[in-house]
């Protein structure tokens, strides 16, 4: 251990109050959090303190200016009970990979990972026991100086809290492709985990949701016709067994998820295809019954199954869950592999 982390136990666990059989997602909170913060160039003051609201100064530059990032992360519990992370070093990297193009300093990856060990291995009994379930972990890195003028923050604070919860999308989703709002643009933030680009996000999924869809299919900036990712997932499309995820560029974010599937496909003989993806070419494969299946896959989505997609007036319908072939396999190697039911060759599943 590098940090000395100072902890504070809380005076009365809420777990008790918590029904794991019926857990919504991202309301409940365990107990504890880890906070550090960053001032004069240096991480400071590591500590774990009960989990509770916190002051923050009116001019704090994060409420005006944004510099705001997170990652989302879970752990689970293995079938011998143990709990486990799943890639924790590529969310300390991702995380950093996002505070560099806001402009915000690096965390040391031994930091967050001992941070994360610590919190989480306290809050254990936090964790889910049925597979499919997951302790969420949410770390995150906002700008705390107090100054309203225009320039980076000098002082920062990073947090990690977690929480129990089931399934992100409890049913096939419906998607629209947006062709009027945008996402990400080339040289933008797309690919950092930024607040700002969820706020972006808000108006076009809200309209998209009143005309019956539960999230838009973001698409490029100039022609609004090659698929980027969908609000809180990456995007596979089967096209007659190939399997097609558009490349990243910038404007995507480079999910973990995304990683995890694409590796494990290409070890496994699929043919996986990483490029533009052209919408025509999607509809055409569907005019031509080789439309398979569509996915999206995401820490919290994991892998969730796309029932129908809109494009303009165009509405396609794809087959029942019980006739995909890849993505139900798919979410069966990864849940698996987080119970420990699935072997993992890789070392992703780790001890906490
Ligand atoms: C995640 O999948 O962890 C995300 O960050 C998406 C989300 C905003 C719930």
């Amino acid at each position: 251990m590098k940090y000395n982390i100072n902890i504070t136990k809380t005076k009365e666990s809420r777990l008790n109050e918590v029904d794991f059989e019926n857990i919504p997602f991202g309301r409940v909170f365990s107990d504890h959090m880890f906070v550090a913060d960053y001032e004069d160039g240096e991480w400071i003051n590591p500590r774990i303190v009960p989990f509770e609201p916190f002051t923050i100064h009116p001019a704090s530059m994060v409420l005006h200016y944004g510099q705001s990032i997170f990652e989302g992360m879970k752990a689970s519990k293995n079938l011998d009970g143990q709990p486990m992370f799943f890639r924790p070093e590529m969310h300390a990297k991702r995380l950093n990979a996002s505070a560099s193009r806001m402009c915000m300093p690096d965390l040391p990856e031994e930091l967050f990972l001992e941070g994360l060990h610590a919190l989480v291995g306290l809050d254990q009994g936090w964790i889910p026991p049925q597979e499919g379930s997951a302790l969420y972990i949410r770390p995150f890195m906002f700008a705390t100086d107090e100054f309203i003028g225009v320039r980076p923050s000098s002082k920062y604070r990073f947090i990690i809290f977690t929480g129990p919860v089931g399934p992100y999308y409890s049913r096939p989703v419906r998607l629209v492709a947006e062709q009027t709002y945008v996402r990400a643009v080339a040289g933008g933030t797309g690919e950092a985990k930024t607040s700002g680009n969820y706020a972006a996000s808000l108006l076009p999924a809200k309209i998209a949701q009143e005309k019956g869809y539960d999230q838009v299919m973001w698409m490029d900036s100039r022609e609004f016709k090659y698929v980027q990712e969908v609000g809180t997932m990456n995007i596979f499309f089967v096209i007659n067994g190939k399997v097609v995820t558009p490349a990243t560029d910038g404007a995507i974010l480079k999910g973990i998820t995304r990683d995890t599937v694409l590796t494990l496909l290409k070890e496994k003989g699929f043919e996986v295809i990483e490029k533009p993806v052209h919408i025509d070419e999607i509809l055409a494969a569907h005019d031509r019954g080789e439309l398979e299946e569509i996915f999206g896959t995401g820490t919290a989505a994991v892998v969730s199954h796309v029932a129908e997609l809109a494009y303009g007036d165009r509405v396609i319908t794809l087959p029942p869950i019980e006739d995909r072939k890849v993505s139900p396999m798919i979410k069966d190697w990864i849940d698996g592999m987080r119970s420990g039911r699935v072997e993992d060759t890789h070392g992703w599943v780790q001890e906490v």
